[in-house]
């Protein structure tokens, strides 16, 4: 069985990795051997970790696909095009296609696995979602006897590493950005990762697999993580919750709620722990009740066993001539599911409101959020050092998110506010 790999970045090199060390392992466990047919990169000069025959490098993806004996071709370049072009190409040419492109399924998904069945080919995408825990084949295998009611996933290392430096060590964000960065984390472009839309190509995936119905990015209200300051980290902190990227999909009744933004969690829940790299997908199902999935979900090797498990499971299909055993998303027909509209969602909410410190700030603001149906749970203000304005921040019971974008936008009126107010939202905890 030949392998075609196009892209040796971070990812590649794993693939590599894991496919040149395991490969007596791995087949003793197919049972038959795997081999890395061909790779293509833009520089095939570069100085590489790992020892391979000059011959089977190539400039062009096309070298790739073009080659009539590769049976799997590992699309690893990301971005749009020409990867694209590039997984079409080898669908047409009957190829198998492994690829970790969340951007790409994300946004051009229906072409792509609509080519895949019309051409009986397989398309694997574990790699695409959370690195090291196999999520994709989670929910569309092992849960399958579970009707999904939620998911909250931690899915974008980077924002959950910058998140972790800035709670554990204090440091700002573009520091801790950099340091992701270093690490072979973040995408080439890093907006992707603390924008909440690398987070929202992820979790259009699993929303799709675990509703039935492809999800564009365009129904994933989506929001990132550059407005936190460590300020908003240390008062969530006295109300006694953490702050962290979520990504979440809930079921209730017909409407799905889609939403990233970072998310202000108690303390104690399992998934608050999860820092650094470390991604965790919490699972609500009717038959299993709560499961939570941690681990790696970026980086060289983690990412890299996903596309190796992707590569088995297609070697074996072939063999057995069970290729296609799973199409698509592992759904067929209509699910009749809705999308919940972001102002009727509802959630408990966190609001910072810098103030100067005068008699009757306190009332004026209480006395919007009132009206627009807002009832205040708790109040923190420091008391003034020398500056005049101050934070003001408060956590709310349960109100509609059109409720609060309305309140704010008063809110942000008042000469005795500066600056625009801030607001987190809150699950778990009490109403
Ligand atoms: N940039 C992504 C992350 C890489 O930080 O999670 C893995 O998809």
């Amino acid at each position: 069985m030949s392998v075609g790999i196009i892209g040796l970045g971070t990812v590649g090199t794993g693939v590599v990795k894991i496919l040149l060390k395991k490969r007596k392992e791995l087949e003793r466990k197919l049972g038959f051997p795997l081999v890395i047919g061909k790779i293509a990169d833009i520089d095939i000069k570069r100085k590489r970790a790992i020892a391979l025959p000059e011959n089977i490098f190539v400039t062009d993806g096309l070298g790739v696909i073009d080659d009539p004996s590769i049976d799997i071709v590992v699309e690893l370049i990301g971005g749009i095009h020409p990867a694209k072009e590039y997984i079409l190409k080898a669908i047409k040419k009957g190829k198998h296609v492994i690829t970790a492109n969340k951007a790409l399924l994300a946004s051009e998904g229906f072409d792509i696995f609509e080519a895949a069945q019309k051409n009986n080919v397989e398309l694997g995408f574990e790699a695409a979602v959370a690195g090291g825990i196999p999520i994709i084949k989670i929910i569309r295998e092992a849960l399958i006897g579970n009707k999904i009611q939620a998911i909250y996933g931690i899915i974008n290392g980077t924002s959950n590493y910058i998140l972790t430096e800035m709670t554990e060590e204090g440091v700002d964000f573009s520091t801790a950005l950099k340091e992701a960065q270093a690490l072979g984390y973040a995408e080439a472009d890093p907006t992707l990762d603390v924008e909440g839309i690398d987070a929202a190509h992820k979790l259009a995936l699993l929303a799709s697999l675990s509703f039935g119905t492809l999800f564009s990015l365009k129904e994933i209200y989506t929001e990132g993580i550059t407005k936190i300051t460590p300020l908003d980290i240390n008062f969530a902190s006295e109300f006694g919750y953490k702050i962290k990227l979520l990504a979440i999909a809930k079921q209730i009744n017909n409407d799905i709620e889609l939403r990233v933004h970072p998310t202000m969690l108690p303390k104690e829940y399992l998934i608050s722990s999860v820092n650094g790299v470390f991604n965790a997908v919490y699972v609500e199902g009717d038959a299993i009740g709560p499961a939570l999935y941690y681990g790696k979900g970026a980086g060289e090797m983690p990412t890299g066993s996903a596309v190796v498990s992707d590569i088995v499971d297609i070697a074996r299909n072939i063999k057995t001539g069970a290729v296609n055993r799973i199409q698509g998303m592992g759904i067929q027909g209509k699910s009749g599911i809705r999308i919940k509209k972001m102002e009727d969602v509802q959630s408990c909410y966190y609001f910072r409101f810098s103030v100067f410190d005068k008699p009757g700030v306190l009332s004026k603001i209480s006395g919007i959020l009132g009206g627009h149906n807002i009832s205040i749970k708790s109040v923190i203000q420091k008391e003034r050092k020398k500056e005049r304005v101050v934070p003001l921040v408060m956590m709310t019971h349960r109100a509609k998110e059109k409720d609060v974008v309305y309140a704010m936008k008063e809110i942000n009126k008042l000469p005795v506010v500066s600056g625009k107010p801030l607001y987190i939202r809150v699950e778990g905890g009490e109403e």
